[in-house]
């Protein structure tokens, strides 16, 4: 069947009630009682109709189905699984109609119809139909719950929560998408439902172009399907959100500990050039303070747009370029798209080395396929060929060799010129190549949606080859699930509109519940020019975005900090400084994201599951503005930006202080489930009522915090002067811990996985007498920090003798705003500090 007949087919077919038209589908395979159900010791195995369902427990908590009709089993290969994750498999406990594990319970009913529930009885999936098949396409329907609510599925643009709407996964360059575009660039076919505080989430492994419905065809199911490939998917259950995010990792991979620059502030421009006019550009943002680590060289640089060439007119001194940046603490990232411009005998290497190599993808015939980008005609490397992305990551030679510290890969859906699909013919053929695949031949249906994964894969892994220890740093725009692993990425040709604004923090949380915690949005939008405010808001934003990158389309105005004048250039400042004095926070925060995959921004449902009195999600209450930074800090954005008019910012349980005054607020205690109407009539939780102003980004810290905050500096390679503040934030619910910690280490190499590195744990408490002790433990690891001294700043709590003991000595508490303040050597064998 065509695509586009399947398309309006599976639009089309089940308009009507689920379960009817399915069965009107299935026709001779309505239900027959002939289910032969053969238990394992890892699963069950039914089939019925010539159609088998395996059920597989890879842990207590993570399931694996696998679907497929007559007697042959689908290849067992995945882009996405780790091996290790996919071959792992726990013992089960059969029952009569499936099976248990220590947390999960499996049932399959007549059809093959599959119900997951915990232990307690509580359903987390139940099949609401038959698997609907059309020629090799399926699709399966699940009962939804009019409570349940669904996140995930990458940068997919409009509200955060996905309920009510459909999605079709075809990775696709979309210049100046907006909220209700679909698909744009990335396929992560990754869902978390949660329903009533419980969580549990859904890989679905299909590289086809797959399609997820959230209750928009009908209220009561929801479904995923796609056209063609294998049905396999995961059931990871939580309960807590948390659960859910960290088993994703577990299954495709953290996002790994980028070096500490790519979180420093970067400048880029659709295009810098001539090399004069860009290095004016680094020179401006040392004079006027603006704390910076990466520039951007966008495909102007290139000769004629061609990859892996400089143009030595526009760039005559590039290698020198590259050494005078790093001399004033910056890191150059080039684009490096991986269209190669087909020029032949013009002695271009990537094009004739590409050619003796074969790793251009074909046409049906046999011939290379040729298609415009950029440098005009161009060839694709065939990225399914693990020699191919070999060949790949070796062109990255030169440019890793003079010094260019990041690589960005842009264009790969892969995006096409001059055809209306605005990507490659479906019948192109790739010949997968690849440890765990079977060797074969398959059409470009298969592989759209994890070319610009396999393309970022050969830079990364390329720029490994040529440093291993160095961290490489790509920017991906296409990806699909497990592409985390890569590269960071951003959301693509957004719009400098505050529309656009709001959106960067749905799609940013949504992609870090997908696996990628290391994203942004083109600060102040990548088509059409920003006003000044909205420009300066973005800023405020971006500030606290894992990503903070500015970056503008040709032909719009300047984007720069300094670009309104000085009294928007000081607020834009204030914001940037900021960021650099959170970066041991937020290097902590990245840390945490290689070890347990929990992202750097993140909604409030994932640490405050429990805060609404029917287990809905938080962040429905806040108007979509709101978002967390790290664990502990809140920002609490205007839902909507444009608006003058005062807004309301909801607090989750506890205790709370504004991060720019001090200001405690109190929230309902931790576990006290209240709804909106009960919170309304406790005048402490009445929400915060905001009055928006230009220079103001409220942001809050969680009580019971410590967060590490370091002296300004104007790069990441400049070693802070001065002590490691520790502000401690103290709960009222003397039951909460208080704790916090920092991680550091080179930032640059892998060092750190043999020890190298170090890791503080604070924790204070409030004693008896009102005393506070404050303890650093013994530091983890090898690496002395930049940090010698810890400058204590208590907020909530006031002393009463002013004094503090710490090793025998006893000094003043000073006072510092609503602080109290003292400074003390930072022992590496750990530090004892009573406060009273
Ligand atoms: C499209 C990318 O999305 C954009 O960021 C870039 O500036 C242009 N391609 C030109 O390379």
């Amino acid at each position: 069947m065509g695509r586009l007949l399947f398309d309006a087919w599976m639009r089309s077919s089940f308009r009507f009630n689920g379960f009817f038209s399915a069965a009107l589908f299935l026709g001779s395979l309505v239900p027959v009682f002939s289910q032969q159900v053969t238990a394992s010791a890892h699963g069950v195995q039914a089939v019925d109709q010539g159609m088998t369902m395996q059920v597989t427990a890879l842990r207590e908590d993570v399931l694996r189905v696998r679907i497929w009709r007559g007697g042959t089993k689908p290849e067992d290969a995945s882009w996405a699984v780790l091996p290790k994750a996919r071959t792992s498999a726990v013992d089960v406990s059969a029952t009569a109609s499936g099976f248990h594990t220590q947390k999960l319970r499996v049932e399959i009913g007549a059809g093959l119809k599959l119900t997951v529930s915990d232990l307690d009885g509580h359903v987390l999936q139940e099949d609401a139909s038959p698997i609907a098949w059309r020629g090799d396409g399926f699709r399966l329907y699940k009962k939804r719950a009019m409570d349940e609510h669904f996140f995930g599925l990458g940068d997919k643009p409009g509200p955060l929560d996905r309920g009510g709407q459909a999605f079709t996964m075809w990775n696709t360059d979309n210049f100046g998408w907006q909220e209700s575009t679909d698909p744009i660039y990335k396929s992560i076919p990754f869902f978390i439902d949660f329903r009533e505080g419980r969580a549990f989430g859904v890989l679905f492994d299909n590289t086809w172009r797959s399609f997820f419905d959230f209750g928009r065809e009908d209220e009561h199911a929801y479904s995923f399907g796609a056209p063609n490939g294998p049905i396999d998917y995961y059931l990871m259950y939580g309960p807590e959100p948390k659960e859910v995010v960290s088993t994703y990792a577990w299954l495709t991979g953290p996002t790994p500990l980028p070096p500490l620059w790519a979180l420093g502030f970067q400048q880029s421009r659709y295009s810098y050039y001539p090399e004069a006019e860009f290095m004016a550009i680094a020179s401006r943002l040392r004079a006027d303070k603006i704390p910076s680590d990466a520039l951007y060289l966008d495909i102007d640089y290139q000769k004629n747009n061609i990859p892996f060439t400089v143009d030595p007119e526009k760039f005559p001194k590039f290698p020198e370029m590259v050494k005078e940046l790093a001399k004033d603490k910056f890191h150059l990232v080039v684009i490096t798209d991986l269209h190669i411009a087909k020029q032949a005998g013009v002695g271009y290497k990537p094009y004739d080395t590409g050619v003796a190599g074969d790793h251009f993808v074909k046409n049906p015939d046999g011939s290379t396929f040729v298609g415009p980008v950029w440098p005009g005609p161009s060839v694709f490397p065939d990225f399914t060929r693990a020699q191919t992305r070999k060949w790949w990551g070796t062109l990255y030679k030169e440019f890793a060799s003079e010094g260019v510290a990041g690589f960005w890969n842009d264009m790969n859906e892969p995006a096409v010129f001059e055809t209306p699909t605005k990507t490659m013919p479906d019948n192109i053929q790739h010949r997968i190549d690849e440890p765990g695949f079977v060797k074969r031949t398959t059409s470009h249906l298969e592989i759209h949606n994890v070319f610009g994964m396999e393309n970022s894969r050969g830079t990364y892994e390329g720029l490994l080859a040529l440093e291993p220890n160095v961290r490489p740093f790509v920017l991906t725009r296409a990806s699909y699930a497990g592409g985390q692993r890569y590269a960071s990425t951003w959301t693509g040709d957004n719009s400098s509109t505050w529309n656009h604004l709001r959106q960067t923090v749905p799609q940013i949380v949504n992609l870090g519940l997908s696996g990628f915690s290391m994203t942004g949005a083109d600060v102040g939008g990548f088509a059409g020019s920003p006003s000044p405010e909205l420009l300066t808001k973005w800023i405020e934003y971006a500030a606290f975005q894992p990503i903070d990158r500015d970056h503008a389309a040709k032909g719009t105005r300047a984007h720069e900090v300094w670009a309104d004048g000085p009294e928007q250039e000081a607020i834009r400042k204030r914001y940037i400084e900021e960021r650099y004095k959170l970066m041991p926070y937020l290097y902590t925060a990245a840390e945490e994201t290689s070890r347990d995959g929990i992202p750097i921004m993140r909604p409030l449902f994932l640490e405050f599951p429990h805060a609404t009195s029917d287990g809905h999600p938080m962040d429905l209450d806040t108007g979509g503005g709101e978002f967390l930074f790290g664990g502990r800090m809140l920002v609490a954005a205007n839902p909507s930006p444009e608006e003058v008019n005062p807004y309301e910012v909801h607090l989750p349980p506890g205790t709370w202080f504004d991060y720019w005054t001090g200001e405690r607020f109190e929230r309902a205690t931790k576990g006290q489930r209240l709804d909106l109407e009960q919170r309304d009539k406790l005048t402490q939780d009445k929400p915060l009522m905001i009055t928006p102003k230009l220079d103001t980004l409220p942001v809050y810290v969680r009580g019971g915090s410590i967060l590490p905050i370091a002296p300004l500096t104007q790069s990441t390679e400049e070693a802070p002067n001065g002590p490691l503040t520790l502000r401690i934030y103290l709960s009222s619910d003397a039951s909460e811990p208080c704790a916090g910690e920092v991680y550091s280490d080179d930032g640059k190499s892998f060092a750190y996985r043999k020890g190298q590195f170090a890791r503080v744990r604070f924790t204070c408490k409030i004693r008896p007498d009102g005393s506070m002790a404050v303890d650093a433990a013994q530091q983890e690891g090898s690496y002395t920090p930049w940090w010698k001294t810890y400058r204590i700043e208590v907020y909530g709590w006031t002393p009463k003798d002013r004094k503090v003991e710490v090793e025998g000595k006893v000094l003043e508490l000073t006072q510092s705003g609503v602080a109290w303040a003292v400074e003390v050597g930072a022992e590496r064998n750990g530090v004892s500090v009573a406060l009273r």
